[in-house]
């Protein structure tokens, strides 16, 4: 009897102790400290840019800018057909002059010769296959002489890129706050002519969670 008492009273205190010391630790807070909360690191402006990575012809002379590779007389003799030169392995020798022209259309290069595109008559226009002649402005539909397909599903919205307004059909004071015009991204701004496969890119940085620690700043805090 008198022993179970001395147990009792034991764990009484033990209790107590445990108790009284729970609640420092509370008050102190000791547990569940809240980590600070991370400063955020802010987007690369770049990844925000919402315009294409590829300006065409069209978006050069719309903004004014720098024209000289276009200027195709300023070299050329008129009238003069430029002669296509190869090496000993059937490859295009592109002269120093348009070194910026990188060919490699298709596997094998195998739309690389420059006269499937531009005119050898009039090198300041485009040709294709069926005779028209394209300003360099429409060039899109040089694309779509060849890729029929991709073309019907660029024209239908499944290919490329529309931005604008979803209600087209209004005009002027029928107009509301969501009708308005669309636009097209023509081909070149995406595919380089010369070398269309789309280039990789960057991939954006994933979601921050808030509060949790970015690898950089755990690598400081766990050793
Ligand atoms: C800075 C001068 C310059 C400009 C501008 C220029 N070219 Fe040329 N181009 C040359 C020279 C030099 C050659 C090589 C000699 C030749 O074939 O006449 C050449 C060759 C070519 C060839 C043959 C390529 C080959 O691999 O053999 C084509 C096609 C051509 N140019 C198209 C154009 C077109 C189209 C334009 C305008 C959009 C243009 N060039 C503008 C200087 C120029
Ligand atoms: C004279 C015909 C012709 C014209 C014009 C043409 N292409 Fe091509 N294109 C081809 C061929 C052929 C291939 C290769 C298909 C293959 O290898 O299976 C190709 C391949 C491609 C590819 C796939 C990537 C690659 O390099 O294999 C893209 C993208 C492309 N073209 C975009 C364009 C764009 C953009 C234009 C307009 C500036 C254009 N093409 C104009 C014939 C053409
Ligand atoms: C698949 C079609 C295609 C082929 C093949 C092609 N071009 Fe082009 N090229 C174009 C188009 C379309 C443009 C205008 C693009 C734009 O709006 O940015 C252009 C632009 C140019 C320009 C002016 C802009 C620049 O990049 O300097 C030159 C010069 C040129 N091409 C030369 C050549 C030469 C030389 C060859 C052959 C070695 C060649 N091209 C083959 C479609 C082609
Ligand atoms: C807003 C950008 C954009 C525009 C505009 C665009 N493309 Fe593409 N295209 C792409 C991307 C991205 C791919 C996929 C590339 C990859 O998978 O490597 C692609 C792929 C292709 C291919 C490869 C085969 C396929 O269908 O997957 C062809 C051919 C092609 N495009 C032709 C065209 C033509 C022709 C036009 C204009 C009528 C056009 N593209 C307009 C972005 C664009």
């Amino acid at each position: 009897m008198m022993n179970d008492n001395k147990q009792t009273r034991l764990a009484l205190v033990v209790l107590t102790a445990t108790f009284a010391l729970l609640a420092v630790a509370f008050s102190l807070d000791l547990f569940g400290k809240i980590a600070p909360v991370q400063e955020l690191p802010l987007v690369d402006r770049e990844l925000l840019k919402t315009e294409t990575w590829r300006r065409s012809y069209a978006d050069l002379v719309r903004s004014k800018a720098e024209l000289d590779d276009f200027d195709c007389y300023t070299c050329h003799e008129k009238g003069k057909k430029p002669v296509l030169k190869y090496d000993d392995k059937q490859q295009l020798i592109i002269p120093d002059e348009h070194s910026d022209v990188v060919m490699g259309h298709g596997t094998h290069g195998r739309n690389n010769n420059c006269f499937n595109c531009h005119d050898d008559e009039n090198l300041e226009q485009l040709q294709p296959r069926d005779g028209r002649a394209l300003k360099f402005e429409q060039s899109t539909m040089l694309c779509g002489s060849c890729h029929g397909p991709t073309y019907r599903d660029w024209e239908a919205g499944m290919h490329g890129r529309t931005s604008g307004y979803w209600n087209r059909t209004k005009e002027g004071t029928e107009q509301g706050k969501f009708d308005g015009p669309f636009k097209k991204q023509d081909c070149v701004n995406c595919h380089n002519p010369h070398s269309p496969k789309f280039p990789g890119r960057q991939p954006a940085p994933p979601p921050n969670y808030l509060r949790e620690k970015t690898p950089s700043d755990s690598s400081h805090t766990s050793h």
